[in-house]
Formats: C-alpha cells, structure tokens, sequence
C-alpha cells in the first residue's frame, strides 16, 4: 500500500514538473516575453484586435524616427540649368535649393560615402557612375509616388529616406529566389517555391516568393472563385489551393511589412468581402498595385544600369515590397510628413505655362490662370484679361469683383501675398485700361488655398465675377 502511494506521489511530482516545463517551454515558443496588449479595432464581438508589446513597440519606434528636414534654401538667384552643364530634372531650382537637395540625398543615401558615390570628384558633371543613373532615375520614382500615387501615401508622401535611411542599397528589397528542390535530381520535381521555413513569409512554410506573381506580375489575389459548384467554362470555380497558399503568403508579407495583424485590414469572418472591412484594405490594394508600378515602370527597365553584384541569383535587379518603405510600422516612420519639405520631390517640374487651363471668359464670370510663382498673366491668359477689358468697357453700368488664389504648394504666407499680388494684377490692368476705380472691388475668398496638396495649375488663379 505504501509503496503504491508512494509512486503515485512521485508521479504526481514527475506531473507537476513536467507541467511547468511545458509552460515554460510554450512561452518560450512564443517568443515575445509578456505584457501583451491588446488594442480593439472593429465593433464589439467582432474579435478585431491588434496585439501590441509596449517593449518592443518602444525599439521600433526609436529605429523608425524621420530626420530633421534643413532649412529651406532661397528660390532666388540663377537657375541651376543656368549654372551647371548636366542637369536634366532638377535645373528649374536655384542653385541654393539645387545644392540643398544634392545634400539632402548625400545625407538619405550615401551619408559614409558622400558626394561622391554618385560623382566623379574632380566634374560633378559626368554621368559614368551608375549611381548617378540610378539617382537621377529614383528622384522620377519619388516625385511619381508622391504625385500620382496619393490614393495610397496621401500628403505624406515619400522621399528617398522612407526606403533608403542612409543605406545605398535599402535594408528591404527582393529578388527571385533561387529554385529548390527536394534534392538534387530529385524526381519529385520542385517544391513549387515552399515548405522552408522562410522569413519572407513570416517563417511559415508558405510560398516563400509571394512577390513575382503580384508585385511583378499581375496574377489574381484570390482563394475562392466568386461561384459555388461550377467546375467548367469561363465562371468556373478553379481556384487552386495553389494559388490559395500564395494569396496567404502574400497576406503574411504584407501584415509582417506593416507590422499589424489580419484585421487591421479584413473583418475575419469573410476574407472575401469589403464591405466590413477597415479603410486601410483599401488603402492596401493601392498599395499592391503602385509596388507593382514602381517595379515594372523604374527597377526592372534599370536592369542593364545596375553591375552585376547588385542582381540577384536569376540577374534580376533588388525591387520593391511593402516591406520596403514601411519596415514593420504601419504606416512608414510613424506617419512623418517630410516629402513637404522637399517640394521638388513631389511632383516633376512643368515649364511655366505648361498644363495652364484655358482661361475662361463668360458673361458674369472671368477666369484666369497663373504659372507657379507668378503674378502675370501671359500668352492664351493674357487674352482672357483682354477680353475682360472690353467687356468692361463695352458696358459702363457693370462692375467687377476680383479674387486672387493660389495652390497648396509651398509656404502659406508667401502663396497667400501670391494670391493678393495675383488680384492685384487683374485690378491694375483694369485701371490702367481707363476702368473708374468705383467699377472694381477687391475681395478676398474666405478660402485662398484652392485645393489639397501640391501644384495644381487650375488653382493659380484669379476669378473675376462681373455684375
Ligand atoms: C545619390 C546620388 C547623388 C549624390 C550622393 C550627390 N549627387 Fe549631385 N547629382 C546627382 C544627380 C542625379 C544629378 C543630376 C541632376 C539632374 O539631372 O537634374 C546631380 C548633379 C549635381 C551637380 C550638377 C553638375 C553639372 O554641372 O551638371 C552638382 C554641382 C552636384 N550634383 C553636386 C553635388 C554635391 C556637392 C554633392 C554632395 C553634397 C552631391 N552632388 C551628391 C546625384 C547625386
Ligand atoms: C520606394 C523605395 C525607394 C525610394 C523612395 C528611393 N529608392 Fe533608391 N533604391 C531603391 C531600390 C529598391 C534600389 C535598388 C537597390 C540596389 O542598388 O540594388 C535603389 C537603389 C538606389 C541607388 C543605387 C545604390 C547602389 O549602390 O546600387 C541610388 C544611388 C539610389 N537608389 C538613390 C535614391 C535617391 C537619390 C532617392 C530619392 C530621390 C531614392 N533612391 C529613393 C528604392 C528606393
Ligand atoms: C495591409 C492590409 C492587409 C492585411 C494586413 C491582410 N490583408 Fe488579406 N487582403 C488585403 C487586400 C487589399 C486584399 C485584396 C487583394 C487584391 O484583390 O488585390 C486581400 C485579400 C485576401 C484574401 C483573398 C480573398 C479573396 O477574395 O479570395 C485572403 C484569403 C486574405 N486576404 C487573407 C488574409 C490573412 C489570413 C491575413 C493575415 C495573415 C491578411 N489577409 C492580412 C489586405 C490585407
Ligand atoms: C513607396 C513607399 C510605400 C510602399 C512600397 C508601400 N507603402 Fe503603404 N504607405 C506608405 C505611406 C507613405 C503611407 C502613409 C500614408 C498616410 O499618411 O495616410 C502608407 C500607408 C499604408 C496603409 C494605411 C495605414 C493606415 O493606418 O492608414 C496601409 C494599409 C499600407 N500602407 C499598406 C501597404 C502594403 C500592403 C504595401 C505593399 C503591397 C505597401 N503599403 C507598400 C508608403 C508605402
């Protein structure tokens, strides 16, 4: 008796010390040590919730900082295409913004290295490194991002520290990965790209180059077909798990480049649908398509520029995931807007009167266009003014109310004394035509600034509304 008691306690000891050695065993597994908490994102019951490790979260955010922005350079003195040989984008700006700009991507770039990881130090004007290229090719890529891709990166916008962070080649890029097999010659042919543990894909045994068929090629994200139980014709439903396994590499891609789980983007009870879902799956699917954009439209066509130990394995050239430019935060270093503060990356320069809408001269209402920074009117606006002119006077009894507006580029003090100066001209014009002053009023719009960010040409303007 008391030896069978004996062993059921020493079995009850084996239990317990087992017991706490799995324990342990199991957070260890877990990886993160405790607290973890857990922040709501979607309605109540719905399970949405973002696991946050306030220790780790504090490392990430002191390695995503954006840097100080320098102080903007004078507009002023001669062009930079008036004083240098080789300039093919960026002669618009003064020779100060120009040498604030070659300063600025030196310190994003190539801080070690300095001016001269992209010039031949004794003529800045030579183009034969294939840093230059590149260089001068990324500053297109960015003023792209920034102006055509606000669908996905708003105002905030990109510069070339968001992917760079003064590394010349960017801690995240891919290549096509090497073929696997099981083995060598192996008859099981190839393990079509998984079953390794993988850290593009979160060290899952997924796909692990979820990154051609859909940010190179435009292969459907898909798991389900959109019909039940039709195996032929063109609806049928042949979604593979194939392509299953890849949509989900995929989606363990870009949660670990955000740094967030799957329901920052989907309502989990249906991965298909998108009409419970957050705003930022939206925002997501504009991002799929703009890194898919920058490979095929910038890195892939600079294939030949680059030498052939910046290719990787199949001689393709290092390209852009989401990973890239949010390095695990979601939205990339905390949301900082520093592109702003480089106007010329946000969009490629237009000459003066490029793009200028028409101006419009109709019965009660004149409407004339300005180029950037200017208060004059000239070429096809200069004869909107003109028109205004008759039609003044033509008919003594009319009178003419002038509001001057200016675009969201730039500093607001200086574009609002623009918008003054713009209406000033419009008045000046008129008086000068003979016009009684009585005849023309002043009036500043309650709202100057005409659209949203950047240049927009149909918001230089001056409006004129004639009673
Ligand atoms: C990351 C690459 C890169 C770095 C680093 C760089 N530049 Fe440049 N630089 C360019 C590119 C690209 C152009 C051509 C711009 C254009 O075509 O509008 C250029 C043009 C110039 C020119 C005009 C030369 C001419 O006569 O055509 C000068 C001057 C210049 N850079 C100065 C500097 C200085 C000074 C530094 C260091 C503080 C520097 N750059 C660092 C890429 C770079
Ligand atoms: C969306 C991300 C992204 C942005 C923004 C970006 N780059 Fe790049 N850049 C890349 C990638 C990807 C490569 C290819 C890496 C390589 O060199 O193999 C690259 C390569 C380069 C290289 C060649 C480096 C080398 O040693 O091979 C230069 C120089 C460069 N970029 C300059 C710039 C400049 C200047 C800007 C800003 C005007 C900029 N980049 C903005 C992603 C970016
Ligand atoms: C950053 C936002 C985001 C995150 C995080 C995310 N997804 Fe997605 N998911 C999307 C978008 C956008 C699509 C649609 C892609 C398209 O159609 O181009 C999608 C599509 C899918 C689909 C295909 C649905 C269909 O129509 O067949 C599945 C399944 C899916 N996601 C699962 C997941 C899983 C599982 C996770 C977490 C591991 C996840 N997603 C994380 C944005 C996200
Ligand atoms: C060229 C750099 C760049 C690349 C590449 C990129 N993003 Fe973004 N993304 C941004 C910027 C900048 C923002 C911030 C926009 C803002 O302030 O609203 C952003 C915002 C987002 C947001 C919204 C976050 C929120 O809370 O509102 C989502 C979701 C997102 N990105 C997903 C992706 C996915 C998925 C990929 C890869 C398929 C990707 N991004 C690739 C630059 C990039």
């Amino acid at each position: 008796m008391s030896r069978i008691s004996s062993l059921k306690f020493s079995l009850r000891g084996l239990m317990a010390g087992l017991g706490a050695g799995l324990l342990a065993m199991s957070l260890a597994g877990c990886g993160e040590r405790p607290p973890i908490e857990t922040k709501q994102l979607g309605y109540r019951g719905t399970g949405m919730e973002q696991n946050v490790n306030p220790r780790l979260e504090a490392v990430k955010q002191a390695a995503n900082q954006a840097p100080a922005s320098s102080e903007a350079a004078s507009p002023d003195g001669p062009k930079a295409s008036e004083v240098y040989q080789n300039v093919k984008i960026l002669g618009h700006l003064s020779v100060a913004e120009f040498s604030r700009n070659m300063a600025a991507i030196t310190a994003w770039v190539s801080p070690q290295e300095g001016c001269t990881y992209c010039h031949v130090a004794n003529n800045f004007a030579d183009d034969s490194k294939y840093t230059k290229i590149v260089a001068r090719r990324m500053i297109e890529m960015t003023q792209h991002v920034n102006q055509d891709w606000q669908k996905h990166v708003a105002a905030t916008g990109v510069t070339c520290y968001t992917c760079h962070r003064g590394n010349p080649v960017p801690a995240n890029v891919w290549y096509k990965p090497a073929d696997r097999k099981y083995t060598e010659n192996s008859l099981m042919g190839d393990l079509a790209g998984q079953n390794y543990a993988s850290k593009s894909v979160g060290l899952s045994s997924l796909p692990f180059d979820p990154f051609t068929p859909y940010l190179l090629e435009d292969k459907p994200i898909r798991v389900n077909g959109d019909e039940a139980l039709r195996f032929t014709g063109a609806a049928a439903n042949n979604k593979s798990t194939k392509q299953a396994e890849h949509t989900y590499a995929l989606m363990m891609h870009m949660s670990q480049g955000l740094g967030v789980n799957c329901v920052t983007c989907h309502n989990t009870r249906n991965w298909q649908e998108w009409t419970n879902n957050p705003p930022q799956r939206v925002t997501a699917w504009y991002g799929i398509r703009m890194a898919r954009d920058l490979n095929n439209a910038y890195m892939v066509p600079l294939t030949e520029t680059f030498p052939a130990n910046r290719k990787g394995v199949h001689g393709d050239v290092a390209k852009v995931n989401c990973l890239t430019c949010h390095q695990g935060v979601q939205k990339p270093l905390y949301g900082a807007a520093m592109a702003k503060n480089y106007p010329e990356l946000l969009a490629p320069y237009k000459a003066a009167n490029d793009g200028l809408p028409a101006p419009l001269a109709e019965a009660m209402r004149s409407v004339m266009y300005f180029a950037v920074g200017s208060v004059t009117l000239e070429g096809e606006q200069a004869k909107g003014l003109t028109q205004l002119v008759a039609s003044m006077t033509a008919d003594q009894g009319i009178t003419a109310t002038i509001s001057g507006y200016h675009s969201a580029s730039g500093e607001l003090a200086s574009n609002q004394e623009l918008a003054k100066q713009r209406a000033f001209t419009v008045r000046d014009s008129l008086l000068a035509a003979g016009v009684a002053p009585g005849r023309v009023v002043l009036e500043k719009p309650l709202q100057a600034e005409a659209n949203l960010a950047v240049e927009d040409p149909a918001a230089r303007r001056v409006e004129v509304s004639v009673k």
